[in-house]
């Protein structure tokens, strides 16, 4: 009965490998770096690598199911590794995208990468669920260290609305998927509960926090060197071209997908800063 979690170092993996052990379930985490993984005493951490099948294979042993996100940049290795983890395990988890929903965007590289992925693991005999989660509260983190040096967070598309989502929410859902029936052949569209402004979330901070803080727009060029700071150029552009669309329109309604699969509803933007106070607080 044994879940293997690939990506148990990162933010939504973490979650899900604690969740499920929290509930008494054998977890295995794959880690690059097992000696860093700083995870709970019960959690069976194994070193591995999804770029390297034998470390893969090794992991799955009397694996039941899998949760996968995917940190690689191409959707090529998808059809290698979902067969592999098709050989060992029943059901499968992914982290996927709102990216690649309605057949994603044939421009955009982060959406076809997680279309590549899905596609892949439909053509196995894997029981799968996709998440697909649109914006992640924990990308705001990228503002912390402005909020700690003057409060003042400085970007372009200010009056984007996102409905960002708490990451332990995702990993709530993806955990009833492991565990309870139902939810096999689902793809579940993801969100925070409301639609917030970059503005309105830069205001959410300050006040969570209790320090005076403010949005400073920018030009998008400005914003892209920012940006290329963090990631590679496809990527920042990309990401403001996803930007620069979604704040000429209406907001997107958030959806209730998070309270129908966990019984809870999805944690406000308010509760994920509290969570992080102290990286924005720097105390
Ligand atoms: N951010 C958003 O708004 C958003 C929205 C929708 C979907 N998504 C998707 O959600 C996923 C999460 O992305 P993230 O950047 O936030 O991840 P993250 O939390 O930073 O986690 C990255 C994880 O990947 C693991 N990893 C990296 N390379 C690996 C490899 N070669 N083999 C095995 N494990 C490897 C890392 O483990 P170690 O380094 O410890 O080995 C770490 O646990 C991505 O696929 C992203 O596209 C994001």
């Amino acid at each position: 009965m044994t879940s293997l979690v690939i990506g148990a170092t990162g933010k939504v993996g973490r979650h899900v490998a604690v969740q499920l052990s929290e509930r008494g379930r054998p977890v295995r985490a794959l880690a690059r770096r097992p000696e860093q993984a700083q995870l709970p005493g019960e959690i069976e951490v194994v070193p591995g690598d999804l770029s390297d099948l034998d470390s893969l294979r090794a992991a799955l042993k009397e694996v039941e199911s899998v949760f996968l996100m995917w940190p690689l940049i191409s959707g090529d290795p998808a059809e290698a590794i979902a067969g592999t983890i098709a050989q060992s395990a029943r059901r499968l988890v992914l982290l996927s995208s709102a990216a690649a929903q309605n057949g994603g965007d044939p421009g955009n590289v982060i959406s076809q990468v997680h279309l590549a992925v899905e596609k892949a693991i439909e053509r196995t005999s894997l029981e799968w669920t996709f998440l697909q989660p649109h914006g992640f509260a924990a990308n705001t983190l990228s503002w912390a260290p402005q909020i700690r040096k003057d409060g003042v967070v400085r970007g372009a598309y200010g009056s984007m609305h996102s409905t960002l989502i708490h990451e332990a929410d995702m990993a709530a859902v993806a955990v009833a998927a492991l565990t309870a029936e139902g939810h096999v052949g689902a793809k579940y569209d993801l969100t925070g509960p409301a639609a917030l402004t970059q503005v309105e979330q830069v205001r959410v901070i300050g006040e969570v926090i209790g320090r005076a803080t403010r949005w400073e727009e920018v030009s998008r060029e400005a914003a892209r060197e920012m940006l290329l700071e963090r990631i590679p150029a496809k990527y920042a552009d990309a990401m403001l071209d996803a930007y620069a669309s979604l704040a000429g329109r209406e907001p997107d309604q958030p959806t209730t997908t998070v309270e129908e699969v966990t019984g809870v509803p999805a944690r406000t933007y308010a509760q994920w800063v509290a969570d992080h106070a102290a990286e924005f607080a720097g105390r």
